[in-house]
């Protein structure tokens, strides 16, 4: 039986119409962000994307690692983004600055985590303390974020091989899956259609905290799936 989460997908919802671009929101512009902004570009989609600086400082760094994205001051992360259905940011910041992201930035958006946890790294106290109590962390962003819908996604692929990834060219069933996770069905959906547009198989694990298995120190994390690595996997 079609496991109905994982039913054949509708028409990728959102998907940009010609001339008028839909507009995704990245914060964070590192290795992560700009790997992101570079394949959302590729797929049609305008890019926000912020970091810490000032957008004319950031400029000249997306002219090299993400041409075409326009940088944005982050409190304006979603300005763009919020005029197609509430909107989709991505979030890629290294968690041990998460306490610097103001929640009003991405308030009504479906926010997709990208992030992961670090040995190394100091965290914010909310985020630790699901840490240590070994709960997923994308519970503990979602609670943090309470005024966007989270979604765990795109974590579990590393940027230095997130441009080859992505596969528009082949049907999607062919191409690198990428696991799913999220409470809100809706923006779960809406997750994976971003996903099947920018050239991957999104395979939906169900509830956020199904996501666990795609943190670092879980069984599917940098490894080039397929949709039947997956499913034994979903909720
Ligand atoms: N690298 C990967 O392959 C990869 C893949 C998937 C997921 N991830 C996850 O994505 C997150 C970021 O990783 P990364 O490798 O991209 O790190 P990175 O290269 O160090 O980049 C981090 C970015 O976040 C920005 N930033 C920091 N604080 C911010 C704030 N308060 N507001 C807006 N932007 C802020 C930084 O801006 P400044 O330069 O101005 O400080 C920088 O642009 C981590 O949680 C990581 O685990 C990484």
């Amino acid at each position: 039986m079609t496991d109905p989460q994982n039913a054949p997908m509708p028409p990728v919802h959102g998907s940009p119409a010609p001339g008028t671009p839909e507009v995704v929101g990245i914060l964070g512009a590192g290795r992560a962000g700009t790997a992101f902004a570079r394949v959302l570009l590729k797929a049609g989609y305008g890019v926000d994307i912020a970091n810490t600086r000032p957008p004319k400082a950031l400029r000249h760094h997306l002219t090299i690692h993400a041409p075409g994205a326009q940088a944005v001051e982050p409190a304006d992360v979603a300005a763009r983004t919020r005029a197609h259905d509430g909107g989709a940011v991505i979030l890629a910041v290294p968690q041990e600055e998460l306490d610097e992201v103001d929640p009003a930035w991405v308030e009504g958006t479906v926010l997709v985590d990208a992030t992961n946890t670090w040995q190394d790294e100091i965290l914010p106290t909310w985020l630790e303390g699901a840490v240590i109590r070994g709960e997923p962390t994308s519970s503990a962003v979602a609670e943090h974020f309470a005024g966007a819908r989270t979604v765990k996604a795109l974590n579990h692929v590393s940027h230095s091989e997130f441009d080859d990834a992505a596969q528009l060219d082949l049907p999607v069933t062919q191409r690198r899956a990428l696991g799913v996770a999220g409470d809100d069905a809706a923006a779960r959906g809406r997750a994976m259609a971003l996903l099947e547009a920018m050239g991957f198989d999104p395979v939906s694990l169900g509830p956020l905290a199904a996501g666990e298995v795609l943190q670092p120190e879980g069984p599917l994390f940098n490894r080039p799936l397929r949709r039947e690595d997956l499913l034994p996997h979903a909720r």
